[in-house]
């Protein structure tokens, strides 16, 4: 089989620039898909960290610009996994200060629409063949909004590469006043229901829902739910479509290799299946780190991003239950500052047995979970979630809501704890669950066992976008592959012997 050639466009990657759990596919499903054999490379916005990070960026070529999308560089950098990474370089759009989508103070940079056409036109010019570059993707794979107009712009330019967008999270849609249509080029005709209007605004994963061959999302149980109207963010009825047409599916995720509670160099303690001693003397750790007194309970950890998503207030109306019960959390996170507020006031009301950290700290987060007997998710929808892939890996059983990937990633009761019903009330009972397993030293080491012994690496998922690949990029593969010349048939010494004229 002959290798295929995929660009993935994406607007973070982790060690470069990254808002979430994005950054860390973009980081982690490349590199096993290289190792599958798959000719990837990754595209990407120079944004002005990035450019601070890699010391030897090749630019190699330029991009026209298009309607009010200025013109840009092109470079080329390779990362120490050996994975190609092109730069999409637009100093006026992304030579500045802050997060890929924020400004420093948490705001959204107004021109964010700009910056991601950006991106994607220069995804759908080098699908194109143009920008310099003496290699074309024989698919094209895109994430979430901000590349969700590179299946347009391949569209409306008629190039004809297959097309994925995958959907990581369907409550960030890009949706930009109906005005910007015309500086960003997108045709007339294109703004409608059958294109990327969506509620008289442009929206761009609605255009790569439309446009895209196959649309994907990071979960079995997610892609089920985006086609129901409470779960779609009024997206359903094209996910109904597209799933209808056998065009949406779902694929698990996986986490980076380096989460190995044995060799984990953040941690303080190491600790394995067999010998489960260092992840009390973590948990002590985290105690002593964020000032809570000593105890021999339950440690309960979060780490994620402060939005209303995760169901954070769930856990403030809980944490009196959970401390009454002999229970301390320990918490990291960072985002919207009302939900800061809520669990620092939480906090202050158990200062010995609740400590929040508000911050983006990967070594911490590390901690965090190899301490945590417990992880507390009670995401609203999660369409995968890494972390409680993460937490099983360091045998902090995780307490989830029954949905989308969590649903997917836990054995309720063997490895984990999930509940159905979503409210502070369907949190307590799930956390009950764990204190009678807390309470039995023998069922919490088996449990705490099979969750680490649990494989959730990335060669699995690479080999769904694998398959996904060839089922697209095949049949156009197979058609404009030179066929093979007639070649002329060495003459045998048998022939000879046969155009020997009769004598
Ligand atoms: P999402 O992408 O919705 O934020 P995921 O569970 O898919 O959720 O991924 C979140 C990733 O970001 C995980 O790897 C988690 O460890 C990490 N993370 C979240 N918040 C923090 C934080 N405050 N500090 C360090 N890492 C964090
Ligand atoms: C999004 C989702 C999360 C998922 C991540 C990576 O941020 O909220 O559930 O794990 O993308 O796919």
């Amino acid at each position: 089989m002959s290798a295929i050639k995929a660009l993935f466009v994406t607007s973070e990657v982790a060690g470069l620039a990254k808002a979430g759990g994005l950054g860390e596919v973009s980081a982690g499903l490349p590199l096993a898909l290289r190792r599958r054999g798959i000719d990837i490379r990754v595209l990407m916005p120079a944004y002005r960290e990035v450019i601070a990070k890699l010391p030897d960026i090749d630019w190699f070529g330029t991009l026209p610009g298009r309607a009010g999308i200025p013109p840009a560089r092109l470079g080329e950098a390779r990362l120490a996994d050996g994975t190609i990474l092109y730069l999409v370089a637009a100093p006026s759009l992304f030579d500045r200060r802050g997060t890929p989508y924020c400004t420093p103070e948490g705001a959204d940079w107004p021109d964010n629409h700009l910056r991601f056409a950006r991106l994607s036109l220069a995804a759908a010019d080098i699908a194109a063949g143009r920008g310099g570059l003496a290699w074309t993707p024989d698919i094209v794979h895109a994430n979430d909004w901000p590349g969700g107009l590179v299946p347009a712009y391949m569209r409306w330019d008629g190039t004809d590469v297959p097309s994925i967008l995958t959907i990581h999270n369907i409550a960030y849609q890009g949706n930009f006043d109906a005005g910007q249509r015309h500086g960003l080029g997108i045709p007339d005709a294109a703004f409608g229901m059958h294109g990327v209007e969506f509620h008289g605004r442009v929206s761009f994963l609605k255009a790569g829902g439309f446009y895209a061959s196959h649309v994907t999302t990071v979960s079995p149980t997610h892609a089920t739910e985006i086609t129901t109207e409470s779960q779609g963010a009024g997206l359903h009825g094209l996910m109904r479509t597209r799933a209808a047409a056998g065009q949406l599916s779902g694929i698990v995720n996986g986490i980076d290799e380096s989460w190995d509670p044995g060799s984990d160099p953040h941690l303080p303690h190491h600790f394995d299946p067999v010998d489960l001693n260092g992840k009390q003397a973590n948990a002590d750790a985290v105690r002593t780190g964020l000032c809570l007194r000593p105890s021999v309970g339950p440690l309960f950890g979060i780490v994620s991003r402060m939005v209303h998503q995760k169901g954070l207030d769930f856990v403030a109306e809980a944490a009196n239950d959970i401390v009454e019960n002999g229970g301390q959390i320990a918490i990291l996170g960072l985002g919207d500052p009302e939900i800061e507020h809520m669990l620092s006031r939480t906090s202050r009301r158990h200062r010995d047995d609740i400590g929040v950290l508000i911050g983006f700290n990967e070594p911490m987060a590390r901690r965090i979970v190899a301490g945590s007997d417990f992880t507390l998710m009670p995401s609203r929808f999660e369409p995968c979630g890494l972390t409680q892939m993460q937490a099983q890996r360091y045998g902090a059983l995780p307490i989830a809501h029954a949905t989308g990937g969590l649903a997917d990633t836990i054995d309720d009761g063997a490895t984990g704890f999930l509940f159905s019903t979503l409210s502070s009330g369907g949190l307590v009972a799930a956390c009950h669950r764990a204190f009678d397993v807390y309470g039995d030293e023998g069922q919490l080491a088996d449990m705490r066992r099979a969750a680490m012994a649990r494989c959730f690496s990335w060669s699995g998922a690479a080999a769904e976008y694998e398959a996904l690949y060839r089922r697209l990029a095949g049949p156009r593969m197979a058609a404009i592959r030179p066929r093979p010349r007639a070649v002329e048939q060495p003459i045998t010494a048998c022939d000879t012997a046969f155009l020997e004229p009769a004598a």
